[in-house]
């Protein structure tokens, strides 16, 4: 297990690096035990790029809930061909989605918060668990700036939920220097960026934003900013 003094150590020595330095050290420190979880967004697809140059074996996993867009799910497939990489896909356990919905319905998580976060732990986090079993660090697309409830993040940290190490290489960049990347490098990205869609999850609760509003106001737009996690990155 890596030690608080460590973690701080090396928030020092990579606060001002680049994305790709720190990438490279963290894939190459723990080797075979690393991987990037990627929901095909804007962060995720530059992260992806950045892997694949450095180390076109890196692993790259997605959560699909069963209840993402299609055009999610062509992404995962265009990705997939121009890196030539496996994303592997992981998915919920059938006979929990089976007994939610049929207790609560389809579209349970309009009706409450608790229902949400519960649509949110059987169809996300019991997956990510899975996916994060065999790993001593994962690699996310988290930015600072997206939201309140991400403003004290930091390069790379203890990830208790889920008791390894998370890295967070883009935790500095602002969305503009995310999209000057994607049109410099040909990176693909989901279509739903142009209709209005900033930060892309499951259909149901996603929507487009208007000028103005916070990247993440169209996830969960009908909570408080501060509930708006699912968990995958609450402390
Ligand atoms: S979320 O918690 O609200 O869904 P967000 O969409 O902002 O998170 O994504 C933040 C980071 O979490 C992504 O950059 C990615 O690393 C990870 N992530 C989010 N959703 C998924 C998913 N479905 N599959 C894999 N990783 C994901
Ligand atoms: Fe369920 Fe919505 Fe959470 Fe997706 S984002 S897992 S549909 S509550």
């Amino acid at each position: 297990m890596i030690d608080q003094k460590t973690i701080t150590n090396w928030n020092s020595l990579f606060e001002n690096e680049s994305p790709e330095i720190v990438l490279r050290f963290f894939l190459e420190y723990f080797k075979g035990k690393i991987a990037l979880a990627s929901s095909l967004g804007p962060e995720d697809q530059v992260l992806t790029e950045m892997a694949a140059s450095i180390s076109p074996d890196t692993k790259i996993f997605t959560l699909d809930t069963g209840r993402l867009f299609p055009e999610t799910y062509d992404l995962i497939d265009r990705t997939s061909k121009k890196y030539k990489i496996n994303i592997k896909v992981y998915f919920p356990d059938a006979a929990e989605v089976e007994e939610m919905v049929s207790k609560k319905g389809i579209n349970l998580f309009f009706d409450s918060i608790e229902n949400r976060k519960l649509c949110c732990s059987i169809r996300k986090l019991k997956p990510l668990s899975r996916a994060l079993s065999k790993l001593d660090a994962w690699i996310t697309g988290l930015r600072r700036e997206q939201s309140v409830t991400r403003n004290n993040l930091r390069t790379v940290e203890w990830d208790e939920n889920n008791g390894l190490l998370k890295i967070n290489p883009l935790i500095n960049w602002t969305e503009q220097q995310v999209w000057t990347y994607i049109d410099s490098r040909n990176i693909p990205y989901s279509p739903l960026h142009k209709k209005g869609y900033a930060s892309i999850g499951c259909q149901p609760c996603t929507r487009a934003i208007e000028a103005g509003e916070n990247v993440r106001a169209g996830r969960w737009w009908w909570e408080n900013p501060e509930t708006k996690e699912c968990g995958l990155h609450q402390k």
